[in-house]
């Protein structure tokens, strides 16, 4: 496959992105502004594939020329001859905005500006460019080389041909693409967030233990992890970032954030990764 897929922003998310789109095939440019992060993302692809190799799933060569189509840049530059840039940088409206206009004026007008935003508008960014056709929303889950969905957000004027890419190129990482349209934390947000946040309020409200709110929906609804659990993964201050997408652009109160998610975010509890959030790791 001679397509080549650019990467922008190597934590958690795009490093999995990077990883799946370089096992599908494709040569990858990952690009993050210092060498650190990208060295960190790096080093988090193999030892994810690392994983593979141990349970005899996937040979070293083979693990050798995943890594080896992964480029890392500081430059943004080195995405102008991708075919299709997927964003996943920080969750910051403004910050975004500014790098789908400096994308638009690096790439070729073809290229596909795709983000894995959890939440921010996709025609917003659409319009910083010249091209909101060619802008779609492109949401990974975590941990992405895991995680069948890719929710695939149409903003107001995406075309049907920039879609059809998208769902085909999904389909090629070995997902499966759902679309929805622009609306604030699209479907996964919309239902997964109230409910985390709800979980924090029955902590919150003293209704039940950590243990036992995080045990009745694992077992009960067969989730994989309690919503505590989950909220802890995903980030806390993501969460209350989602939480504030939804009450603001949808203006309804029932998406409040819970004040002890607010509590935690300030005391920088935010979850696995700053060591401490609902669970102490
Ligand atoms: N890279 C590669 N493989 C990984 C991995 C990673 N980072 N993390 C886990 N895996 C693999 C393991 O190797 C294992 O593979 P096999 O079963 O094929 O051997 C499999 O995943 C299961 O892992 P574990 O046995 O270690 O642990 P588990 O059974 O508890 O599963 C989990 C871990 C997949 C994360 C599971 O707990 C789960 O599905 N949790 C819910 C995740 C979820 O809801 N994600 C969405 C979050 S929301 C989001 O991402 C979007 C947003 O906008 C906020």
């Amino acid at each position: 496959m001679s397509e080549l897929i650019g990467v922008v922003g190597a934590g958690t998310m795009g490093n999995g992105i990077a990883q799946v789109a370089a096992r599908a095939g494709y040569d990858v440019v990952l690009r993050d502004v210092r060498d650190e992060f990208l060295q960190r993302g790096l080093s988090a692809i193999d030892k994810s594939l690392q994983r593979d190799v141990d349970k005899e799933r996937l040979s070293s060569a083979e693990k050798q020329a995943i890594i080896g189509r992964v480029n890392s840049t500081t430059e943004l530059a080195s995405l102008s001859n991708a075919t299709l840039v997927v964003e996943a940088i920080t969750e910051d409206a403004s910050i975004k905005t500014n790098l789908f206009r400096e994308l638009d004026q690096i790439t070729s007008p073809a290229t596909i500006l795709a983000s894995n935003t959890s939440s921010i508008s996709i025609t917003k960014l659409g319009a910083a460019t010249s091209r909101p056709d060619k802008v779609i929303g492109m949401h990974f889950m975590n941990p992405v080389p895991v995680m069948k969905l890719v929710e695939v957000i149409r903003g107001l004027a995406t075309s049907d041909e920039t879609y059809d890419k998208v769902r085909t190129l999904s389909e090629n990482l070995g997902k499966t693409a759902l679309d929805c349209n622009d609306s604030p934390g699209f479907v996964s947000n919309r239902v997964l967030m109230p409910m985390i946040n709800e979980a924090i309020f029955t902590l919150y409200e003293g209704v039940a233990t950590r243990e036992s709110i995080d045990g009745i929906m694992k077992l009960g609804m067969n989730h994989p992890m309690g919503p505590l659990t989950l909220a802890d993964f995903i980030g806390l201050d993501v969460c209350l970032a989602i939480m504030n997408v939804l009450y603001e652009g949808l203006g309804d109160p029932k998406y409040r954030p819970c004040p002890l998610l607010k509590k935690y975010v300030d005391a920088g509890w935010l979850g696995r990764k700053s060591g401490r959030g609902f669970y102490e790791y």
